[in-house]
């Protein structure tokens, strides 16, 4: 190299080393690529081994970490509120509710990551950046090219349960509504679609689709958008169990072909009437996200990337960072020295809730059936 060249690289990395982050590291509020670099420089390593080991026994693992983080985002920020188990005040969590319920999988991965993140640091590498670490390794593991996953986020003190209903998309809502929710946490329509595509890996249990061949509504008794074919599928596998007991663990892939594998098969399948749930199958038929699903089930490569620069953003949403909520310990209860601080943290938590379907407090939190029953009142 000439010796101007050596020079220019030379400042340029001293730059680099010594001036602080410019906007270009820097993701909203402060979250920035190698968090950890000094404090615990083997953090991101760490989760990655435990990550990949888990998905070596289960490569269900993966869409169980999208789902985690998704519903975490969309409720009071991406700040591991839906790893609380219980909360002092004994309020019901994100957890109990049952649009989450014993549907949530990932969990004690993310128990074992933070578990070696705290011998390894302590206190240092927060169960909010634990998850969105895990969910961005479990995705490329199953298929998305190598995506940014900025570090930085802070632990939330509220978890609870009357706050999921009104944040997370159900699935017989409308489209328009769907978009509402999304739009309020800064995604576009597009984003959404293209974020959905993480169906293409994973399952559904019945209780999410088998009242589209059940009494669908007043006119149809099977819903008028599944073919002859499909509706048998679900009838067969939701209907023949004897108990309600199998039925509530009975579940179908959304992608039949390649449920472990992220690819554009989801697409296709949508437009070829075949999604799973009502609303996936709503995006192929509502004029203004058919295009979408028309473009990304042409170029899988291009709705892979956009699908990893979608995350980023998924991730950055209501973040808490600097001095807000605390780094926990274990990722299923706040720290001891912060219980008390509970009742003010939630009150916030109140205000801060950015409800996309109108006010949902009345909403029974504690079985799959009232999930039903209620959605059903849904405009
Ligand atoms: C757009 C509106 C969406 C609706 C209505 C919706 C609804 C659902 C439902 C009902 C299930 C099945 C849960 C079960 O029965 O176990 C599910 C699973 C899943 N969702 Fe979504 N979802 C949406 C968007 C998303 C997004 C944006 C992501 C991720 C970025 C995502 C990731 C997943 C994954 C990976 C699964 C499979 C989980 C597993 O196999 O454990 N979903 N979703």
């Amino acid at each position: 190299m000439e010796g101007g060249a050596r020079m220019i690289v030379t400042i340029f990395t001293v730059c680099l080393i010594f001036l602080p982050p410019t906007s270009a590291t820097l993701g909203p509020k402060g979250l920035r690529m190698g968090f950890y670099e000094n404090s615990c420089p083997r953090a991101e390593e760490i989760v990655a081994e435990v990550v990949s080991d888990a998905y070596r026994k289960d490569p269900g693992i993966a869409a169980g970490f999208l789902r985690l983080f998704f519903h975490d985002c969309f409720v009071n920020g991406c700040d591991a509120s839906i790893l609380l188990d219980s909360i002092p005040s004994g309020e019901k969590v994100e957890k109990d509710s049952p649009a989450n319920g014993k549907f949530l999988r990932g969990l004690e991965v993310i128990d074992t990551a933070k578990a070696r993140l705290e011998s390894e640091c302590p206190g240092i590498v927060s169960c909010a950046d634990t998850l969105s670490f895990a969910t961005r390794d479990g995705s490329v593991l199953a298929g998305v090219p190598q995506y940014n996953m900025p570090g930085g986020r802070r632990d939330g003190l509220v978890s609870r349960a009357i706050d999921v209903i009104s944040n997370v998309p159900l699935v017989n809502a409308p489209i328009q509504q769907i978009t509402q929710l999304f739009v309020k946490k800064g995604l576009t329509q597009e984003e959404m679609v293209v974020l959905t595509g993480a169906h293409s890996i994973g399952v559904a249990h019945c209780s999410n689709f088998a009242y589209r061949v059940n009494k669908y509504n007043d006119t149809f008794q099977i819903d008028p958008k599944l073919d002859d074919a499909d509706s048998a599928k679900i009838k067969s596998a939701c209907q023949r169990q004897v108990s309600n007991e199998e039925i509530e663990k009975t579940t179908l892939p959304f992608d039949t072909h390649t449920p472990f594998k992220m690819d554009g098969g989801f697409y296709t399948n949508l437009l070829n009437g075949t999604g799973l749930i009502e609303s996936d199958q709503a995006m192929a038929l509502d004029p203004r996200t058919r295009p979408i699903v028309e473009r990304l089930a042409e170029d899988e490569g291009k709705w892979l990337n956009q699908f990893g620069r979608a995350m980023s953003r998924l991730a950055a949403v209501d973040v808490k960072t600097g001095s807000e909520g605390e780094i926990r310990k274990q990722c299923r209860s706040v720290n001891l020295e912060n219980k008390g601080n509970i009742g003010i943290a939630q009150n916030l938590g109140k205000t801060n809730n950015t409800a996309g379907l109108g006010d949902r407090s009345d909403f029974p939190s504690n079985s799959i059936d009232s999930l039903h029953d209620f959605m059903r009142t849904m405009p």
